[in-house]
């Protein structure tokens, strides 16, 4: 008789498990995106129906971005919206510049009108927080000045820019020089090679590679000083996290789910854990020797050197936070720049009287110099951004 009161009570037990699950996923998935669409159609934003409860408009973007994979652009064609955001291009001439779109059961407010883009950058109250809806991004970048808000940004601002302020940036130069001289030596040793061997008088170089290599090898210098070896190892991790990132950045991030040890989630734990045991071995072995070396003046250093014990017992920055401004110089830092050189090189190439001006530019302000210095390069005018 007791077994049978306990196999109702399970029964009992694994029915109301249900149903609560069955009415958190309607409120979910139903009411609450069905209850927020009213609200910001009544404040005038319209934007493409949810074409799943669960998946919003997510299948809309993978099908319009799979399309745009098939496009190529004409060389003197700059616009690379249908590839990397066709939705966008889609969907701003049918619902205005300002429109909504479901990334899930999650509203995702699309701002493509420079007045309102200025107005919510400028905002000051917090209203717009950064987002963290994806776990892989989180982990990627963890809670560095990327993806912090509010208060905790202001804390993390204070230490991390003045690690980029221009005295800082000038003696990092020779270090930036220095790579970018290795790649070149590269490059004529290739040539020499060929004509060597009585080949060709020209190599085929694909920048790409070598801009991604040169990248990772300055933030690697610049960051981690005399320990860059292990900051490339570091580099070579968040690669891999970072693809695994942007490959389900388009996936329904279904609750829990990341803590379900499938194969992929395996291999992120796997490689979170290496990151992190990578920094702290650097961060430990800088922490050592500060007394005899310092803590140093590449940008682990000047954090350090800013979150001191020094300084009193609660410092800015926890090791952890440091841990995660040191992945987030890999990660704002390191594509941002190698792209940026690429597509110079892109437009460079499809330019030549500019390769002309910049190389006369080059030549007249550096003179006969292999590597630049800090003052030369201020007075590279044409070949600055500004
Ligand atoms: C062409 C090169 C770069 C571009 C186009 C670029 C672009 C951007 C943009 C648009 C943001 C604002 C992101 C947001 O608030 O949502 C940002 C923030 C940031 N970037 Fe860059 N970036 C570049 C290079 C770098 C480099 C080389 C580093 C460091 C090694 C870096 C570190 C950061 C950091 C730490 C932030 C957060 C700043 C803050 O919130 O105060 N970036 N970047």
């Amino acid at each position: 008789m007791a077994s049978v009161v306990g196999v109702e009570w399970w029964w009992m037990l694994a029915a109301a498990a249900l149903s609560w699950w069955l009415f958190d996923a309607a409120v979910r998935f139903a009411w609450r995106p069905r209850a927020l669409s009213r609200h910001l159609r009544a404040q005038g934003l319209r934007g493409p129906a949810r074409s799943s409860l669960f998946h919003g408009n997510l299948g809309d973007v993978k099908r319009l971005r799979a399309a745009g994979g098939g496009v190529t652009l004409d060389v003197g064609d700059h616009d690379f919206t249908p590839i990397a955001q066709p939705q966008f291009r889609e969907w701003i001439p049918l619902y205005g510049r300002v429109f909504v779109y479901w990334f899930g059961a999650t509203p995702d407010v699309c701002v493509a009108d420079l007045g309102v883009a200025k107005q919510v950058l400028a905002d000051r109250t917090g209203q717009f927080p950064k987002h963290r809806i994806n776990a892989n991004l989180m982990r990627l970048l963890g809670e560095g000045l990327v993806m912090a808000n509010g208060h905790d940004w202001q804390r993390h601002k204070r230490v991390v820019h003045p690690a980029f302020n221009i005295d800082k940036l000038k003696m990092m130069t020779a270090t930036m020089a220095a790579c970018a001289l290795a790649m070149v030596s590269g490059w004529e040793a290739r040539l020499a090679a060929e004509q060597g061997k009585g080949k060709r008088q020209v190599v085929e170089i694909e920048l790409s590679a070598q801009f991604e290599e040169l990248t990772a090898d300055v933030i690697s210098h610049t960051a981690f000083g005399s320990r860059y070896r292990e900051g490339k190892q570091v580099f070579e991790a968040l690669k891999e996290l970072q693809f695994i990132t942007f490959s389900t950045l388009f996936d329904v991030q279904i609750p829990m789910s990341r803590h379900l040890p499938t194969r992929k989630n395996r291999r992120v734990w796997r490689l979170d854990r290496e990151v992190r045991a990578t920094l702290m071995r650097i961060i430990d072995t800088r922490l050592a020797a500060k007394d005899k070396e310092g803590y140093g003046n590449d940008l682990l250093g000047l954090m350090l050197e800013a979150c001191a014990p020094e300084h009193g017992d609660t410092p800015v920055l926890s090791m952890d936070e440091i841990v995660d401004e040191c992945k987030t110089f890999f990660f704002a830092g390191q594509e941002t720049t190698s792209h940026l050189l690429t597509w110079a090189m892109f437009l460079l190439s499809t330019h030549p009287d500019w390769q002309e001006r910049l190389r006369d530019e080059v030549v007249r302000e550096c003179g006969g110099r292999r590597a630049p210095t800090h003052d030369m390069l201020n007075k590279l005018k044409m070949a600055s951004l500004s």
